[in-house]
C-alpha cells in the first residue's frame, strides 16, 4: 500500500460552509459582537484570537445557536440556522464544538460518551455506534481507555475524548474554543496534535486559541477580534508578520513576547 501524506495546502476549500452576515448580539448595553461579517469555506480552518472579553466565545456559541443573535444571519451549508425544536438539534450536530472545560459525562465511560450522540441525535444503532466510538477513540489516542470514567484519565486525555465525541456526530464544521486553556502545559501538544491532524484530513474548524505555533501551522486564515468587532483578517504568515492594526500589533507584542 502507497503511504498518501496529505498537508493542508492538499485540501482545496470549496464552497461556503459557514456563513455570518451582519451578525449583531447584545448584553445588555454590551454590544459584544458588532456588525460580524465572516464566511468559512468548505475545508477551511480558521484561527480566531483576540483579548479576553472581545466576543469570541461569544461567537462560537451563536454559530450553534447556544447563543441567539439580535440581528443578522448565521448559515450551515446553505441553511440558516432554524430557531428552535428537532431542526435545531439536527443542526447542531451538524457543528461539533469543543470546549476549555471538557463537558464530559462523568457518570458514564469513556466509551459511553462517544456513543451516546450517535445513538440520541443520529438515530445509530448501538453495535454501530460502539464500532465508531471505539474508531475514534483510537484515531485521538485513547483506545485504551475506553472502559474507564472521564476522572480516570489525565486532562489531555479527557480533551481528546471530547473531541472524538464530537466527532461521532460526524459534524460538518469543528468549534474548538479555548481547546488546551486549561490543561497543564505537557499535555497541550498532545491534543494540538489531534487538531493538526484534523485540519490534514481536511476538516472545516473555527478555532479559539493562544496557541501561535497551532495557528502557524494549521490555519488557512487568522481573524483578529477586539471589542465585539473583527477587526483584521489574514493569513497566518502575513498576519503574525506584519499585523496592520494597531489593536492587533498591541496583542501580539503581549503574547508573543512574555
Ligand atoms: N451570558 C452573558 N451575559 C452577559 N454578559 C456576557 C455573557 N457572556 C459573555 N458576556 C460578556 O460578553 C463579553 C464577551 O465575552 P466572550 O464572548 O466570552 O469573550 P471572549 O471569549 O473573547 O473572552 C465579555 O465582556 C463578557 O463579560
Ligand atoms: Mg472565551
Amino acid at each position: 500500500m502507497t503511504e498518501v501524506s496529505v498537508t493542508k495546502e492538499d485540501v482545496v476549500p470549496t464552497g461556503e460552509l459557514v456563513v455570518l452576515k451582519s451578525v449583531n448580539k447584545h448584553f445588555g448595553a454590551l454590544h459584544v459582537l458588532q456588525d460580524i461579517d465572516l464566511t468559512i469555506a468548505r475545508g477551511e480552518v480558521v484561527v480566531v484570537i483576540g483579548p479576553s472579553g472581545s466576543g469570541k466565545s461569544t461567537l462560537c456559541r451563536a454559530i450553534n445557536r447556544l447563543e441567539t443573535i439580535d440581528d443578522g444571519a448565521i448559515s450551515i451549508d446553505g441553511k440558516p440556522l432554524p430557531q428552535e425544536g428537532k431542526e435545531l438539534a439536527r443542526l447542531r450536530a451538524d457543528v461539533g464544538m469543543v470546549f476549555q472545560s471538557f463537558n464530559l459525562f462523568a457518570h458514564k465511560t469513556v466509551l459511553e460518551n462517544v456513543m451516546l450522540g450517535q445513538i440520541k441525535v443520529r438515530k445509530i444503532d448501538k453495535k454501530k455506534a460502539e464500532e465508531n466510538a471505539r474508531a475514534l477513540l483510537d484515531r485521538v489516542g485513547v483506545a485504551t481507555q475506553a472502559d474507564k470514567y472521564p476522572a480516570q484519565l489525565s486532562g489531555g486525555q479527557q480533551q481528546r475524548v471530547a473531541i472524538a465525541r464530537a466527532l461521532a456526530m460526524d459534524p460538518k464544521v469543528m468549534l474548538f474554543d479555548e481547546p488546551t486553556s486549561a490543561l497543564d502545559p505537557e499535555m497541550i501538544n498532545e491534543v494540538l496534535e489531534v487538531m493538526q491532524q484534523l485540519a490534514r484530513d481536511g476538516m472545516t474548524m473555527i478555532v479559539v486559541t493562544h496557541e501561535m505555533g497551532f495557528a502557524r501551522s494549521a490555519a488557512n486564515r487568522v481573524v483578529f477580534m477586539a471589542d465585539g468587532r473583527i477587526v483584521e483578517e489574514a493569513a497566518p504568515e502575513q498576519f503574525f508578520s506584519n499585523p496592520r492594526s494597531d489593536r492587533a500589533k498591541d496583542f501580539l507584542s503581549k503574547i508573543l513576547h512574555h
